[in-house]
């Protein structure tokens, strides 16, 4: 059975891109790393790596390569969350290396978002980034694809849920 605390927390995570002052305790990105390692993965191959990010240049940096996103710069802590497609390749092939490999990281980062909702932290996810730059400014080896990258700070704003497309639009019965 869904918890109400569960349900809460899904329903109140927003993409949140401004934050206060304060800063995100060492502790506590852990956790989060931590919860996204707990992500289903194909065949448990967890072909995802986290690049925790603080220092001001690169945050800077990273922000003019994500089409100058002010919240990439703004935030405390950010946490880069990168496919690591050698990884994938080596048990399933191009599949692993084309499709499982973002799936997994997608699902572990989905876990991280969630995760930062219930510890009162807001958080965002960018994926609108020049990669090959990306992977320059972090030293990631060719095969580490960088696929997101989750802003986190304390909130200072609560944005209204933007509109959602209905079920009856989404869902199909049996076949298209
Ligand atoms: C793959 C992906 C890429 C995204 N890229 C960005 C981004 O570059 N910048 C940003 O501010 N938000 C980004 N978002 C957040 C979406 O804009 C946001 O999830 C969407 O508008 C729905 O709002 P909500 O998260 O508050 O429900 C991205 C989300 C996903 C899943």
């Amino acid at each position: 059975m869904i918890s109400l605390e569960f349900q809460e927390v899904i329903k109140s995570r927003r993409t949140i891109r401004k934050f206060t002052d304060e800063d995100v305790s060492e502790e506590d990105i852990r956790k989060i790393i931590e919860t996204g390692m707990l992500a289903p993965s194909a065949g448990n191959t967890q072909s995802w790596e986290f690049i925790i990010v603080r220092d001001k240049t690169t945050k800077h940096s990273l922000s003019q390569e994500a089409l100058g996103q002010i919240h990439v710069f703004e935030a405390p802590v950010l946490i880069v969350v990168a496919a690591n497609t050698k990884l994938a390749e080596k048990r399933y092939g191009s599949r692993g290396r084309d499709v499982y490999c973002f799936l997994s990281t997608g699902a572990a980062t989905q876990n991280m978002l969630l995760m930062a909702v219930s510890m009162g932290l807001g958080a965002s996810w960018v994926g609108a980034f020049k990669e090959r730059p990306v992977q320059e400014i972090l030293n990631l080896p060719e095969d580490i694809r960088p696929i997101g990258i989750i802003t986190i700070g304390h909130p200072a704003e609560t944005p209204e849920m933007p509109k959602r497309r209905s079920y009856k639009e989404v869902v199909h019965n049996e076949k298209w």
